[in-house]
This record gives structure tokens, C-alpha cells and sequence, in this order.
């Protein structure tokens, strides 16, 4: 992150007084709990964000050979994307055009030159065009529709992959990105190596795997046994890009940094700098390595998580072991104390009995956040 970002952004927290109160957001929200419970809002939610709106399919390092695939679904619609032999890169319905049978099943991977179907092997070039119906003997020669298979949007830039589901209408990372293109391009996304992605699933909202991560007011309390004493708990640095949204989370001794001149002032060493591409995915900037949580909501109150690592360079053996260890410490943190408690309140919300919930002005993305959802449901009402 650029050293006039990074000053810019402390000198917010330098600026905002006893418990970073200028901090604040400039108003509360009460959300229904129909918002978490509904399935009906679910709907909704899958057919404008997840179905028509593009959503963040990965980092291009994750898939940067020829061959190379990754996959997820979107409102139900298996989608694959793969990178061609001149670097760009091709999406497509995950569904074999002769019985819809899955053409890859791994979250990534490398399919070679050829795509093939592990049904009944018909063959597939890499962008999806349909080479060879192996042992078929003519028997299809009577079909008259194209069997390609179905192309999907997808848009690169910056490192990041973007699909689209629900039209042909081009995506405009920058316009998708909404101004967070300026720090996200900084980072060299592209440079980075992809060390290890582990999926889990939670009895809970989509919603509540990021609403864990925007604010740091529970750290005090949720985390009073394990990251509590390094990191401050008072309010978040918050900007929002279009829907999208950065929180940043401060470590308790970030006031020491004041005491250097301001033009040698480092963000980095303390703060947690997360960039919510709403609706799916959560990229965290650390001082030595990016964190990416992917989400596919699976019904109302269940969601599965992706959560992956990346390091600025290659590892050897030792750095692997530090990676994993990293990861396993992050999925431990969150697993055994946040997604618990998250799956507890999704379980109060569908109750019935707990009409709504309130974000105060002291977890100002969350009001952003769930303010943005809301609109973007409105207008396609
Ligand atoms: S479903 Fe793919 S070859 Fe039959
Ligand atoms: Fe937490």
C-alpha cells in the first residue's frame, strides 16, 4: 500500500480522540431478521448479487498456466474458468453439453489441453468448443444444436477474476471495483503465489461470515481469551467504493506510531486492512501476505467458505510451514470463536422471536454494508 495512503489513512486514527470515537459512522441502522431468516429475501439475494451481479471468482495467480482452472456456483449455476494457451481467459456452465454432467469437480486444477467430460468422455478445446464425441459412431450426427459448451462472463484486471452468470453484459472491473481499484492495484495481486485454500461450512447467513470480519467491536469480549490484548477494540477505519467497502482493524499499540514523524508513519505493522467485494468475497492486506475469504451461500442459513493464503513469493519449506500455520491460527480463531457464535444468532434470527438487529455508529461498515444490499435489492424490485 502506497506510504501516502498508509499516512492518510493513520492519520484518521490520530485525529479521532478517546476510543476513536471520530471514527464513528454517521448514523445507526436496525436490520429485520428477515434480512438473515428469509428465504424468500434469499432469493432475492441469489438472483441480483450472485445470479446477474458480477462476483469475484479468485486471484489470476491462482490460475496462471495454460490449462489451469478455477471453479464455483453461482444461484445454483456450476461455472468453471480457464486460462488459454495466450493467457486469457475463458468462462463456462460447468455442465457437459451432452448430459450435463460435471467437466471438472475440484475447486481448481489443470485440465491439460483438452476439457473431458467424465461421463461419457466427450471432448472439449480449452474455451469450450466441442471436439470429439469419442466411441459414438455417428450416433449423434442427427443432432442439430450447437454442443459447446455455454460461455459465462468474465472480466481480469488488477489480479482479480470476476464472473457473471446471468447475461452477456460485459463487467467493468474498475466500475465493479468502485474506487478500491487504487489500493487493490498497488498490491501486485498478480505477483503473489497462492499457497493453500481450505473450504468449510456454517450453519448460517452469507451475510454473517463478512458482517464477522467488518467490525472490531467484540474483539474486547468474543476474544477475550486469544487476540484480545493485541488488538483495539473501539472502531475500525472505514471507506466505502460503491457497494464495496474497506475496514480496517487496529492493533492496541497503533498510538505508538505517533510518536514517529508523520512522514515515516506505517500503517502495515498494525493494521488488519480488509476490502469487502460485496457480494462474495473479503481480501485482506497483511504486512507479509493477502487472505482471501470466498463465500457460496447454499441456502438461507447455510454458506460455504473458502478461505486462502497468499505470499509474495514462492515458499520454500520452512515459509510453507509458517503459511500453514498462519491459516490453521486464522481458522481456529474464527472456527472456534466467531462462526460458533454466528451460527447461534442465525439460529435466534430464523426463531422468530428476535424481530431485528441494531449496528451502531461504532460499526459503520456494517451499516454500509447491509444500507447497500438493501438498495440494490430495491432497484430491481
Ligand atoms: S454427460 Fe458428458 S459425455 Fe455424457
Ligand atoms: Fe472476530
Amino acid at each position: 500500500m502506497r506510504r501516502e495512503r498508509q499516512i492518510e489513512l493513520l492519520q484518521r486514527v490520530a485525529d479521532s480522540g478517546d476510543h476513536l470515537a471520530g471514527l464513528h459512522g454517521e448514523r445507526s441502522m436496525i436490520n429485520p431478521a428477515s434480512s438473515y431468516a428469509d428465504p424468500a429475501h434469499f432469493a432475492d439475494e441469489m438472483r441480483v448479487l450472485f445470479r446477474n451481479g458480477p462476483t469475484l471468482l479468485g486471484l489470476s495467480c491462482e490460475m496462471s498456466e495454460p490449462g489451469s482452472y478455477l471453479s464455483t456456483t453461482l444461484d445454483g449455476v456450476p461455472v468453471f474458468a480457464v486460462r488459454q494457451q495466450d493467457g486469457s481467459i475463458r468462462a463456462m456452465v460447468n455442465a457437459c453439453r451432452h448430459r450435463a454432467a460435471p467437466l471438472v469437480s475440484d475447486r481448481s486444477g489443470n485440465l491439460g489441453r483438452s476439457i473431458v467430460c467424465g461421463y461419457h468422455g466427450w471432448t472439449y478445446d480449452p474455451g469450450g468448443a466441442l471436439l470429439a464425441r469419442p466411441l459414438s459412431a455417428g450416433a449423434f450426427d442427427d443432432v442439430t444444436i450447437n454442443c459447446d459448451l455455454h460461455s459465462v462472463t468474465v472480466a481480469e484486471k488488477y489480479g482479480l477474476i470476476f464472473v457473471r452468470v446471468g447475461s452477456d453484459e460485459t463487467i467493468d472491473v474498475d466500475e465493479v471495483l468502485g474506487g478500491a481499484q487504487d489500493d487493490l492495484g498497488s498490491f501486485g495481486l498478480d505477483g503473489y503465489t497462492h499457497i493453500e485454500t481450505r473450504t468449510n461450512e456454517w450453519d448460517m447467513n452469507w451475510k454473517l461470515v463478512l458482517d464477522t470480519f467488518t467490525e472490531s467491536y467484540h474483539i474486547r469480549w468474543l476474544h477475550a481469551n486469544t487476540i484480545a490484548p493485541a488488538f483495539n477494540s473501539d472502531c475500525v477505519i472505514y471507506e466505502s467504493f460503491g457497494r464495496n467497502f474497506l475496514s480496517v482493524g487496529l492493533r492496541a499499540n497503533v498510538h505508538d506510531e505517533f510518536t514517529k514523524p508523520k512522514e515515516d508513519w506505517s500503517l502495515l505493522p498494525y493494521g488488519t486492512i480488509q476490502y469487502f467485494l460485496v457480494p462474495n468475497a473479503l481480501v485482506v492486506y497483511q504486512l507479509d501476505h493477502i487472505e482471501v475469504w470466498r463465500l457460496e451461500p447454499l441456502d438461507v442459513g447455510r454458506v460455504r467458505t473458502h478461505t486462502s493464503i497468499f505470499a509474495p513469493e514462492p515458499p520454500d519449506e520452512r515459509a510453507l510451514r509458517y503459511w500453514t500455520k498462519n491459516l490453521d491460527l486464522l481458522l481456529e480463531v474464527t472456527g472456534t470463536e466467531d462462526f460458533p457464535t454466528m451460527e447461534r444468532i442465525q439460529a435466534a434470527l430464523a426463531s422468530g422471536a428476535v424481530p431485528n438487529v441494531v449496528y451502531g455508529r461504532i460499526e459503520p461498515p456494517l451499516v454500509h454494508f447491509h444500507t447497500a444490499l438493501a438498495e440494490a435489492l430495491a432497484t430491481t424490485r
